[in-house]
C-alpha cells in the first residue's frame, strides 16, 4: 500500500511531465520608463513597484535584469520638454536615444527595444505624424528592435526601407500591429504623462470588438516587413493572440499592459487575491494562447519565480 504523501508527491511528478505549457524567463521582456536627471527613481502611483529612473538608475536596473536571465527591455522615453511635433523623440540626444547608448555600453548582450512613437513627446498627446528619423535614431544609438506603436498604415515599410538604406539592415521591427483602442492603458498613461488632451484614439486603435480586423492588420505588418507582430492588451485578447499565433508564422509578442498589472497589484494590496499566483496564471494564459513573447511590468518577479522553480 503507497502511503498517501507519496502518491501526492508522485503525483506532481506526473503533473511536471504533461504539463502542456511552460513560461520560461526566456520569454519576458521588461517595460521601463527613462527620464533626465541624475539618481532618479520616481515612483509611478498607479503601478506599484515601477518607477520613472534617471540613465544611471536604468543602467543598474538592466544589469538586475539581465541577472535575473531576462533577456531583453523595451524603454519609453519621458521627455524634458513636450511640443507640438514631439521634437525630442528624433534628436540625437533625446533621452531614450542616450539611454540605449549608456545600456549597450555595459551591456551590449542585453536586447534593447524602443517605442517608437510620438504622443509621450508632444504637448497634445496624440501618436500621429511618425518621424522615420526617431527610428533611425534608435538604431543609430544602438536600438536592436523598435516598435512603431502608432499604428499608422504604412509606418512598417517606410521605417524598414529607412533602415535598409541608412545600413541598419540588423535593426529589427516589433510591430504593434495589433493594438486595441483599450482601457487597460490607463496607468501608462499616467508614466509617460501622455493621455490625449483631446479626442481619443479611436481613429488609429482597434476596436475591441472586432476580431477579423486584427488578422488583417497582422498579415499587412507582415507583408511590411515587421519581423515580430505584437498583440495588445493581451489578457483580454487571448482570442486574438490565439489566432494570430495560427495565421501568421513571425513570432507573436503579447504586451500585458499597465491596467493588467495595476489591477493584480491594487487587489492584492486589499488581501483580495494572492497577487503571485494570479500573475503566473495570467502569464500562463497568455503563453498557452499563442505568445512566444510577453512583455509584463511583472517581468522581474515572475524570473525570480521560474528561477525558484516555485510551483505556484
Ligand atoms: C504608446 C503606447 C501606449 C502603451 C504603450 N505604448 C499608450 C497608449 O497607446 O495609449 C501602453 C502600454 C501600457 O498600458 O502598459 N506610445
Amino acid at each position: 500500500m503507497i502511503k498517501r504523501p507519496r502518491r501526492t508527491r508522485r503525483n506532481a511528478t506526473i503533473r511536471r511531465m504533461v504539463r502542456e505549457t511552460a513560461l520560461s524567463v526566456d520569454d519576458l521582456i521588461y517595460p521601463l520608463f527613462v527620464k533626465h536627471g541624475r539618481g532618479e527613481r520616481e515612483p509611478i502611483a498607479s503601478m506599484v513597484g515601477h518607477y520613472r529612473v534617471s540613465i544611471d538608475e536604468l543602467v543598474k536596473e538592466a544589469q538586475e535584469v539581465w541577472s535575473l536571465g531576462i533577456p531583453a527591455m523595451i524603454l519609453f522615453g519621458i521627455p524634458e520638454h513636450k511640443d507640438e511635433m514631439g521634437s525630442e523623440a528624433y534628436s540625437r540626444d533625446g533621452v531614450v536615444q542616450q539611454a540605449v547608448a549608456a545600456v549597450k555600453e555595459r551591456i551590449p548582450e542585453l536586447l534593447l527595444i524602443t517605442d517608437v512613437c510620438l504622443c509621450q513627446y508632444t504637448d497634445h498627446g496624440h501618436c500621429g505624424i511618425i518621424k522615420d528619423g526617431q527610428a533611425l535614431s534608435h538604431a543609430e544609438a544602438g536600438a536592436d528592435f523598435v516598435a512603431p506603436s502608432d499604428m499608422m498604415d504604412g509606418r512598417v515599410r517606410a521605417i524598414r526601407e529607412t533602415l535598409e538604406s541608412e545600413g541598419f539592415k540588423d535593426t529589427g521591427i516589433l510591430s504593434y500591429a495589433v493594438k486595441y483602442a483599450s482601457s487597460f492603458y490607463g496607468p501608462f498613461r499616467e508614466a509617460a504623462d501622455s493621455a490625449p488632451k483631446f479626442g481619443d484614439r479611436k481613429s488609429y486603435q482597434m476596436d475591441t470588438a472586432n476580431a477579423r480586423e486584427a488578422i488583417k492588420e497582422a498579415l499587412l505588418d507582415v507583408e511590411e516587413g515587421a519581423d515580430i507582430i505584437m498583440v495588445k492588451p493581451a489578457l483580454s485578447y487571448l482570442d486574438i493572440i490565439y489566432q494570430i499565433r495560427s495565421s501568421i508564422e513571425l513570432p507573436v509578442a503579447a504586451y500585458s499592459v499597465s491596467g493588467e498589472y495595476a489591477m493584480v497589484k491594487a487587489a492584492d494590496q486589499e488581501g483580495w487575491i494572492e497577487g503571485e499566483k494570479l500573475m503566473m496564471e495570467m502569464l500562463l494564459s497568455i503563453k498557452r494562447a499563442g505568445a512566444d513573447l510577453i512583455l509584463t511590468y511583472f517581468a522581474k518577479e515572475a524570473a525570480l519565480i521560474i528561477r525558484d522553480h516555485e510551483e505556484l
